[in-house]
């Protein structure tokens, strides 16, 4: 039976778990599924009452104990400095190497596109980004540091090992969900180095997919080429900087954050499944969160542990409440969180 280790954390992540947690008993129960949830108590609270964060051996038993990881959101303005969500999010995701970040993007009604003449079916995009590497590895360091002087140096980190494995990552999952096209975003002419090998790995690995359509881009005419012809984006692989702002202006183009959900995987280990929006401390408390991108995130946890029935199930009752209008006020519902929940799980039972 899939251990599922769920971390609701902070601001609206309890909220919005709960309705995920939910959604997944309501589909488990019906397709006759066995998962373990276990909640864990992670977060902002019990840092402040404890001072820790997640330790080693908290570490070792989700990536021992667990299949999945669920996270809520993490972060809480009476820790301003975020240390526990950093030590967690990003503690999980170098400790467990999970070196892909899918960002799914799909526009279900055309009402929530900030794009004029768009049809839903012109947004269906995944975005592959990768997660271990460049620039984000935080190698560098300033000099004569509050100078006038000051230099501050950021590598640009990209190993043959892992180009090729987020590359390869792309290609099979467009292979493996019927996909037509894999995009290659970077920035070749400016950084040759690292684009230079990007490029390389990506014709070599294109070439043992030739079922599918491969192109290279720069970034930022893909940026701009986006908003204007988005039905030409199928997958898109990119590096970490890239794939991480390519995905946020993606995920804006089919109605934003409160639907955006991610996974972060590597093959054989447990998954880190999350909503894309933080801990909203703004709304939380006041029954006013989506929980829509959460629950499509256990959608894509569903999927990814074997039961793509289910998981596609899960999605068409989310596409389903925002085409009736069965949304919090962010998507010009009048529902609260838990009631959003509780229409998926009614859309759940009738589909039975
Ligand atoms: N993965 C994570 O856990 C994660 C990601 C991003 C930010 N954060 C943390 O969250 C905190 C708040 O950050 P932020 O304000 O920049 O980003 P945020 O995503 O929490 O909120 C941005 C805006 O979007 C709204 N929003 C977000 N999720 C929503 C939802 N499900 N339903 C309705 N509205 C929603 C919020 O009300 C807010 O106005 C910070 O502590 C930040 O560090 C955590």
């Amino acid at each position: 039976m899939p251990r599922i280790a769920l971390i609701p954390g902070d601001g609206i992540g309890p909220e919005v778990t709960a309705e995920a947690r939910k959604v997944l008993e309501s589909v488990a129960a019906s397709e006759g599924l066995a998962l373990d949830l276990v909640q864990w108590p992670h977060g902002a609270q019990r840092y402040l009452d404890t001072g820790a964060t997640i330790t080693p051996e908290e570490m070792a038993e989700l990536e021992r104990d667990y299949d999945a990881i669920m996270l809520g959101a993490l972060g809480d303005p009476r820790v301003p400095g975020n240390e526990h969500a950093r030590d967690i999010l990003l503690g999980l995701r170098f400790k467990l190497d999970l070196y892909i970040n899918l960002r799914p993007v799909k526009l279900v009604d055309a009402r929530f596109s900030p794009l004029k003449g768009v049809a839903a079916a012109d947004v269906d995009m995944v975005i592959v980004r990768e997660n271990t590497e460049g620039v984000y590895v935080g190698l560098g360091g300033t000099f004569k540091r509050g100078t006038p002087d000051e230099l501050a140096i950021e590598e640009d980190v990209n190993t043959r090992k892992g180009v090729e494995r987020i590359v390869r990552a792309a290609f099979a999952y467009a292979r493996e969900h019927g996909r037509r096209r894999v995009t290659l975003a970077d920035k070749a002419n400016a950084m040759p180095n690292a684009g230079g090998l990007y490029r390389r790995v990506f014709a070599e690995v294109a070439r043992e997919y030739g079922e599918i359509t491969s192109s290279a881009m720069y970034v930022d005419a893909m940026a701009m080429d986006m908003v204007l012809h988005p039905a030409k984006y199928d997958v898109v692989v990119a590096s970490n900087l890239f794939g991480d702002i390519l995905s946020d202006l993606a995920a804006a183009l089919a109605g934003g954050l409160g639907i955006a959900p991610s996974a972060n995987l590597h093959p054989g280990k447990p998954g880190l499944f999350e909503p894309v929006h933080g801990s909203a401390p703004d709304i939380a408390g006041q029954d006013r969160a989506n929980p829509l991108a959460s629950v499509l995130t256990a959608a894509l946890m569903l999927e990814h542990l074997g039961n793509a029935g289910a998981a596609a199930r899960v999605e068409a009752a989310v596409d389903a409440s925002i085409r009736a209008g069965a949304t919090t006020p962010d998507l010009g519902g009048t529902l609260g969180t838990g009631a959003v929940g509780d229409w998926i799980c009614r859309e759940l039972e009738k589909g039975r």
